[in-house]
């Protein structure tokens, strides 16, 4: 398969999600080297119609938590592992995210952050497995989160800091004090006090 960011809103490498999808969301923010990218995992809904990434109800934790820790529009990008909306919100399979991968590498490529930060279980395997599935780590989201991870994607280095979905601090409330501990310890490390 021949990637380039010119053939990804055209993408059909993954026919079902292809077939299924409105709009392929290829990412959100300050794309001129932005200091952190956060990626998650694949569109949902409302991704998908509106072509944009976390404008859902996890996407609004996000943001609010980012806005709150005083996070400039211009210090970050948001994107997602996989472009194109899985049916009925299921999870990604393994092959759409091995489709999908190269090009999140292209635009880390292009972006260059000091930081990537993976949101949840399957950005943070994939990412930090260096794009290699063949070898996906089984380390837990708890075990990873909130550490600096040196990662490899193809002959680039990148720093990976790991943390939970926003979406599983809706769901399990008790999380949400450790994301915005590590969102604020993110800002922190881009940004020294
Ligand atoms: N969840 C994700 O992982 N990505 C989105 O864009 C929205 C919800």
């Amino acid at each position: 398969m021949n990637y380039s960011l010119e053939i990804l809103r055209n993408c059909t490498f993954c026919v079902e999600l292809s077939a299924n999808r409105t709009n392929v969301v290829v990412g959100d923010g300050a794309i001129d080297n932005p200091k952190v990218v956060f990626v998650g995992e694949a569109p949902g809904k409302n991704e998908d119609i509106q072509s944009k990434p976390f404008v859902g109800r996890s996407g609004q934790v996000l943001r609010q938590v980012l806005d709150a820790l005083g996070y400039s529009k211009d210090d970050y990008y948001i994107t997602n592992v996989v472009k194109c909306r899985p049916p009925k919100n299921r999870d990604p399979k393994l092959e759409e995210a091995k489709n999908c991968f190269p090009y999140l590498k292209l635009q880390l490529e292009a972006m260059t952050p000091e930081v990537i930060c993976s949101l949840g279980t399957h950005a943070t395997k994939y990412l930090i497995s260096n794009g290699d599935f063949e070898n996906i780590s089984k380390r837990s989201i708890s075990a990873s989160r909130g550490n600096l991870i040196d990662i490899k994607l193809g002959d680039k280095e990148y720093k990976l800091f790991p943390t939970y979905h926003p979406a599983a601090t809706i769901y399990n409330r008790s999380l949400r004090d450790t994301f915005v501990a590590d969102l604020k310890k993110l800002k922190e490390i881009y940004q020294p006090i």
